[in-house]
């Protein structure tokens, strides 16, 4: 894949990973820690990711085993690359066991490095928020999860939190938001019915800030949107893939996994490349042509031969 442009932050972004502490298959169907392991190893040769985040549904039972499993896989390919780890609750995480593993999500910073946290006690009540500063970029993760609820919502404190960390010292580039139910409709009505709330309290924020991108999951497929004029992108799973084709009443996945490459550019520019992990009993190569044949092709096809 090409490399980042120079000065461009490039982005893993996962979401909706639903690793489970005892093995359990996902809806029955799905080892995922098998699949996250795919997903990373599909796009371990993808150049310059400085950042890899996880858009929430982390864990599909709360468990710190399964967090532990995000933190290590995860974590190890992102120390590998030297590119910083954030990761945000979604509705089907706990944020006891999340903090007490993933303490406020912001994992590795800038390189690979770990970040320090002080463990204290917070009562899962209260939404899991953070901002780290990675290659001139501020990354804020926003919980939009509801303790005990399906759908999001932004709390005041989270709202508040988000507000301060945007009006806060000035950064380089600008801002990465992220957080996991995405504020633009769903293709599905149980989906729809699992939105994030309130959207408009969001957009007011991002009205004239220096957010060049929100990052978001939940919808286990791909779609691209915005909001007050900011990029809205919506990774596929890395769990399943959503059939958005089908009745609006109804709700089916087909087991397939991929995950975004996101560059985001100095000057607020952005380029998104969805990624899916190919499945060898179906996915039949059409083409493959080695890197001379493609040079050839390229002088010949593009602009010099003119
Ligand atoms: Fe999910």
């Amino acid at each position: 894949m090409q490399p980042p442009a120079a000065g461009s932050l490039r982005i893993l972004h996962l979401s909706d990973t639903h690793l489970t502490g005892d093995g359990a298959l996902h809806q029955g169907s799905v080892d995922t820690t098998a699949a996250l392991d795919a997903v990373l190893a599909h796009v371990d040769g993808v150049p310059g990711v400085g950042l890899v985040v996880v858009s929430g549904d982390v864990s599909e039972d709360g468990s710190p085993e399964s967090y532990r499993t995000a933190r290590e896989r995860i974590g190890a390919w992102a120390e590998r690359h030297g590119a910083a780890l954030v990761l945000v609750p979604g509705n089907h995480d706990l944020r006891e066991g999340f903090r007490q593993v993933l303490a406020n999500g912001h994992v590795l910073g800038e390189g690979g490095a770990p970040l320090a946290h002080t463990m204290e006690y917070t009562p899962p009540s209260v939404p899991v928020s953070g901002q780290s500063v990675v290659a001139g970029f501020r990354v804020v993760t926003v919980d939009t999860s509801v303790p005990g609820a399906g759908y999001g919502a932004l709390s005041e404190t989270a709202l508040d939190r988000l507000r301060t960390a945007l009006t806060g010292e000035p950064v380089p580039h600008g801002t990465v938001v992220v957080l996991h139910h995405p504020p633009v409709p769903s293709p599905t009505l149980l989906h729809e019915a699992l939105r994030l709330q309130d959207p408009d309290d969001l957009a007011e924020l991002l009205d004239g800030s220096d957010v060049r991108v929100v990052l978001g999951g939940h919808q286990h497929h791909h779609a691209v949107g915005s909001l007050a004029g900011v990029p809205v992108l919506v990774a596929p799973g890395v769990a399943n893939d959503t059939d958005v084709v089908g009745p609006y009443d109804e709700e089916s996945a087909h087991v397939a996994h991929g995950a975004l490459i996101v560059d985001v550019g100095p000057d607020g520019s952005v380029w998104s490349t969805p990624v899916r992990v190919p499945d060898p009993d179906r996915d039949v190569l059409a083409f493959a042509l080695d890197a001379g044949t493609v040079a050839r092709i390229a002088e010949q096809a593009g602009p010099a031969a003119r």
